[in-house]
């Protein structure tokens, strides 16, 4: 399989100025490189989908962007700043996110999930919050409606007093993106913000991502449903053991027969196991029709 990076297609969201710039970022685990040098942009007001095969590195880039994993090269700049190395600063300079695995406190209620989500957002400090004071009552009260419209944006406010865990799957997730919302983003991460969803569910969610775009939040989204992918994204970039191999629009990297091979896994022509697995089919064929055969006999006693 070739890895040569091509940018095809049309050219990336001229109209925003770039607020992440990924550069050259590579992660290595011991003897493992789960990324690969790979450059990234997002600009404002766009949408970006990172897709790939599991075990690509999507998710460990997306750790890189967000202060869980320090790369062990290269540089990610977020508004022209070199991003902290802790998770929390980020969150704090603009970057929010949602996890593959969800991540919410499930003995907590949804509303105070969002609450949660709220406090990089929140100046009253330690002391204000013990002494509780007219500055910490006036900053819970404004802490409180503004979660309390983003489970109305997200089509949860019937349910803000129901514990986390009692939600059902889909609702979960949204509910994970309602409280990265909570912190007032400037770009949103989604990991498989659609996984173990069904197809209104994630339709609904596809509506969801683009009216957060709307908001001036631009995303940046991890996803397996390849239609849920190319309804949305402006730009697509595809990684494939750990290294960016294609990135376009929707339509170019859709028809990039490098992509399908990396998700068929058939074999390109020059690959150098192309003839070897040619061979192993060769044999399965034959192995196949020798135990057809055997089959038949049987069959015909
Ligand atoms: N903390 C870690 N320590 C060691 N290896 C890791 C660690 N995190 C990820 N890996 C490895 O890095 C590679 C990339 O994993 P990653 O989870 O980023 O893939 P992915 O593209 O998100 O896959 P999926 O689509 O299945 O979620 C895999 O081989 C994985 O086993
Ligand atoms: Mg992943």
């Amino acid at each position: 399989m070739t890895t040569d990076t091509t940018t095809t297609g049309a050219t990336p969201n001229t109209t925003g100025t770039t607020i992440l710039d990924a550069r050259g970022v590579t992660m290595r685990f011991g003897g493992l490189t789960a990324v690969n040098n790979v450059d990234l942009t997002v600009s404002s007001g766009e949408i970006v989908g990172l897709i790939g095969p599991n075990g690509a590195g999507k998710t460990t880039f997306f750790n890189c962007l967000t202060g869980l994993y320090i790369p062990t090269e290269g540089e990610v700049r977020y508004k022209n700043r070199v991003l902290p190395a802790k998770s929390f600063k980020v969150t704090a300079a603009g970057i929010a996110r949602t996890f593959q695995n969800i991540r919410l406190f499930s003995n907590m209620t949804v509303l105070e999930n969002v609450l949660v989500g709220r406090h990089t957002r929140t100046k009253e400090g330690f002391w204000s919050a013990v002494l509780r004071g007219p500055g910490f009552h006036k900053a819970e009260k404004a802490s409180r409606e503004r979660a309390l419209e983003l489970l109305e944006f997200v089509g949860l406010s019937a349910k803000a007093d129901h514990l986390a865990r009692n939600l059902p799957y889909g609702e979960q997730r949204k509910l994970e993106i309602a409280r990265a919302l909570a912190s007032e983003p400037g770009l949103l991460l989604l990991d498989e913000p659609t996984a173990g969803m069904n197809p209104q569910e994630t339709r609904a969610t596809e509506e969801l991502v683009f009216a957060i775009r709307d908001q001036g939040i631009a995303v940046l989204v991890i996803e397996h449903d390849m239609r849920f992918i190319f309804n949305l994204c402006d730009r697509v970039a595809v990684l494939v053991q750990g290294q960016k191999l294609v990135e376009g629009d929707s339509a170019t990297v859709q028809g990039d027969e490098r992509v399908i091979a990396a998700y068929l896994g058939e074999p390109l022509e020059n690959d150098p196991g192309a003839a070897e697995a040619a061979e192993v089919e060769a044999a399965e064929a034959a192995a196949d029709t020798t135990t057809d055969t055997a089959a038949g006999k049987e069959n015909d006693r």
